[in-house]
């Protein structure tokens, strides 16, 4: 095998050469490490300010305006009152608890007219970086290479618990540890959580969410996708639970916001919570992902996705039913596509090849390090062929049961269940009640005409495609009962089961527990569950469970062995949702053979894809008034009206809300998306089509200002002009 590895490494100059180049804007990195490995090349690539100017413990920074919001997006301050600023999408939930028929904010947008009439929102929170540490030695003591998987996970559990208690912070302040490079550094983070914050400001989903899913993750975009926030604290400044006493946040730092735009190769930084990336697998895994998973999650969702579109179509009700849940299907599926595409279309898996190839001829001519890793790349990338299999199938059983909503009902209850077998009966009633609770609004947004043919479809995908070993025998039983048809078993579950409604539910879990737990295996839907899933964890989950582990501990030592062989390399570790940097330059691409981007869109190009009526494609009537009076206000150019903008920062899901600052740490943009053609970037990331997707910042303060009047809130803002001072300041210099 390394044999032949070494063949395939003889690749054109022109491969090598690309991927020399993808180098310079790639990587998540920690602010607080910028000094030692990035801060030159960035000041190299056109920043103006000092790493100590993004990351400072000891007076206020760039990171102090950036916030983890609830945990899945990022935001940031705009304004001494902790004005804060995010997506649309990141709203979503929050714009949509406060809608109703007479008052839908999701459709006609939100403006508060004062701070009194700003929106609090139960369980929405922010978390602030108060400083990082690196404790990797304190969190390994005690380990070594051949301490087992099984004692190492203990042995840390009790360093790192030792070392949150040990860590220095104020009584309001937070802990958290988190593992880099793959388990093999550790960093402190002392964390403020705010979480009093409440709704200020949200455009129509006509300018928030304008182009919807056909949209979604491609450029050119024309997407106004923010929404405006506030972080409010107690009388004392310190984080407090909601109160109307509570004050706007005394921030340490927000952002300027710019008014000069941004040109193509200026540069750009982009600082957030990225989600998750795996950028440093094996070749194998590599394929594993983009040839294996990425095409089964992807088949399942199609089918299920087909189903619920037509229904919606034909159904207002089903439409409203169905549309978060159909965007958040649709859009992990459009992006799998795009992964698999930009892998193929830019060489991933050779690429990977050729770059194991590199780190074999190095580590053997290292005779101590030879000693050290002989043999790790070889056996990852051997376990990842042997694992595949159970990858694939279990990507397939938990499309099924994420897409078949009765069957993942059905799974909260046999969990549910178990659970209660586990902690006693008496434990029941409360286990049952909180189901219930959590389970009422499900039947809102549910319709068994729906699920009855997604179910119909996937059932057949599924026992098509899963090998009937991966399977077992007792769900392939119930199976043939059916005659191996979903239509059949769909008739046969949708007609007369517990779960079909809520009422129905109530009814079959209100009986004693005993009852229940036998009457289960007769109920025709969480009888084919518990098969399903009895099979899936027997014959995928438990054999597949020892070589996760080994996996782990081997990409553990070959992210170890790759710092150490490739020492000439500078590596990022994978995001883990923690605080990040990344910067690049604004620029277009060049997708495919004869086609090129430009790096900006403006508004005409909002009114070129406008489609009255259109549930992607409307525009606002004030919208359409102020482009055709062409009443830009000071945010305009030209007489033109800039919308959107790339960048070949490294971003991915997280990252979603994050500013785009220019060079010297000015709000130029915000970072919403990534091209369709470079969403492999999360393991697979390539310069030449990487590029994140921001809204221009004078496009949001052009909405907030022009369209929905709210000048108030532009008032609290920093504006400056840094390119126009640069001029100004230029012949000074000189003088
Ligand atoms: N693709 C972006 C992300 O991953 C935006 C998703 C929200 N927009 C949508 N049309 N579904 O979050
Ligand atoms: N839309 C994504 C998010 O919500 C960001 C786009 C990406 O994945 O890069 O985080």
């Amino acid at each position: 095998m390394l044999q032949q590895m070494l063949k395939r490494a003889v690749l054109p100059a022109l491969l090598v050469l690309t991927q020399f180049r993808a180098q310079a804007t790639e990587g998540m990195w920690l602010p607080h490490l910028l000094s030692n490995m990035n801060e030159k090349e960035m000041k190299g690539m056109g920043m103006k300010i000092s790493a100590a100017d993004i990351y400072n413990v000891n007076k206020g920074s760039l990171k102090d305006a950036i916030v983890s919001l609830g945990g899945f997006c990022t935001g940031e301050l705009i304004s001494s009152q902790s004005l804060l600023l995010t997506n649309h999408h990141c709203g979503y939930a929050a714009i949509q608890s406060h809608s109703s028929v007479q008052n839908n904010y999701l459709d006609n947008g939100f403006w508060a007219r004062t701070q009194a009439e700003e929106l609090p929102n139960k369980g929405l929170f922010v978390t602030f970086i108060v400083k990082i540490e690196d404790v990797t030695l304190q969190a390994l003591q005690g380990v070594s290479r051949s301490t087992t998987e099984k004692d190492r996970v203990r042995i840390i559990e009790e360093n790192l618990t030792k070392i949150k208690t040990n860590a220095k912070k104020e009584s309001y302040q937070d802990a958290l540890i988190k593992p880099f490079y793959e388990g093999n550094q550790y960093y402190l983070f002392v964390t403020e959580t705010y979480r009093d914050v409440r709704l200020v400001g949200a455009p129509p989903s006509s300018i928030g969410k304008f182009g919807s899913d056909t949209d979604n993750w491609m450029w050119p975009r024309h997407t106004g996708d923010f929404s405006l926030f506030r972080i409010y604290a107690g009388k004392d400044g310190r984080p407090a639970e909601y109160s109307p006493e509570n004050v706007p946040l005394k921030p340490k730092h927000f952002l300027p916001v710019s008014l000069d735009g941004i040109a193509e190769n200026d540069f750009t930084m982009v600082f957030g919570f990225p989600g998750r990336t795996q950028e440093y697998l094996p070749s194998e895994a590599v394929k594993l992902t983009v040839e294996g998973q990425d095409v089964a999650k992807v088949s399942m969702r199609d089918a299920a996705l087909k189903i619920i579109d037509g229904f919606m179509r034909q159904d207002e009700k089903i439409k409203i039913q169905y549309a978060a849940k159909y965007a958040s299907t649709a859009n992990a599926r459009k992006k799998w596509i795009g992964e698999m595409q930009g892998v193929q279309q830019t060489k991933g898996i050779e690429k990977r090849v050729a770059y194991e190839a590199e780190y074999t001829k190095r580590l053997n001519g290292n005779a101590s390090l030879q000693a050290k890793y002989n043999g790790v790349l070889d056996s990852l990338n051997a376990l990842y062929r042997d694992f595949g299999p159970y990858a694939i199938n279990r990507d397939y059983y938990n499309e099924l049961i994420r897409n078949v909503e009765l069957l993942s009902l059905s799974d909260k209850i046999v969990t549910m269940l178990y659970d209660v077998r586990e902690k006693g009966e008496a434990a029941y009633p409360e286990l049952r009640d909180k189901l219930l609770a959590a389970q009422e609004s499900f039947y809102k947004d549910f319709s068994p005409k729906v699920d009855h043919d997604v179910a119909a479809a996937l059932l057949d995908l599924y026992f098509t495609n899963v090998p009937s070993r991966y399977i077992g025998g007792e769900a392939t039983q119930i199976w043939m009962e059916t005659n191996k048809s979903g239509k059949q078993a769909a008739d046969k579950y949708y007609s007369n089961s517990a779960l079909l409604s809520y009422d129905k539910l109530k009814a079959f879990l209100n009986k004693p527990y005993r009852d229940v737990a036998t009457a289960i295996f007769s109920d025709p839907v969480t009888r084919m569950g518990i098969a399903l899933r009895n099979g899936y964890v027997e014959h995928v989950n438990n054999p597949a469970a020892g070589m996760q582990n080994d996996i782990n501990r081997l990409q553990r030592v070959y992210m170890q062995a790759q710092m150490e062989v490739l020492d000439n390399r500078r590596f990022y570790p994978d995001a883990n949702s923690t605080l990040r940097i990344t910067y690049g330059k604004v620029n277009g691409y060049k997708p495919a053979d004869a086609k090129t981007y430009d790096y900006y869109t403006t508004l005409d190009g909002v009114m070129e894809k406008y489609k009255p009526g259109d549930y992607e494609f409307d525009v606002p009537e004030k919208l359409r008034s102020l482009y055709a009076a062409k009443d830009y206000g000071q945010y305009g150019v030209n007489g033109k009206m800039p919308v959107c903008f790339i960048a070949s920062n490294h971003t991915t899901g997280g990252n979603s809300g994050s500013p785009a600052l220019d060079a010297y740490g000015n709000l130029v943009g915000l970072n919403f998306d990534r091209t369709w053609e470079g969403t492999m970037s999360d393991i697979n990331y390539d310069a030449s089509i990487c590029r994140n997707i921001m809204v221009d910042i004078r496009y949001v303060l052009f909405i907030i200002d022009k369209y929905a009047g709210a000048k108030r809130l532009v008032d609290e803002m920093k504006l400056v002009h840094p390119k126009k001072a640069a001029v100004k300041a230029a012949p000074a210099k000189r003088a």
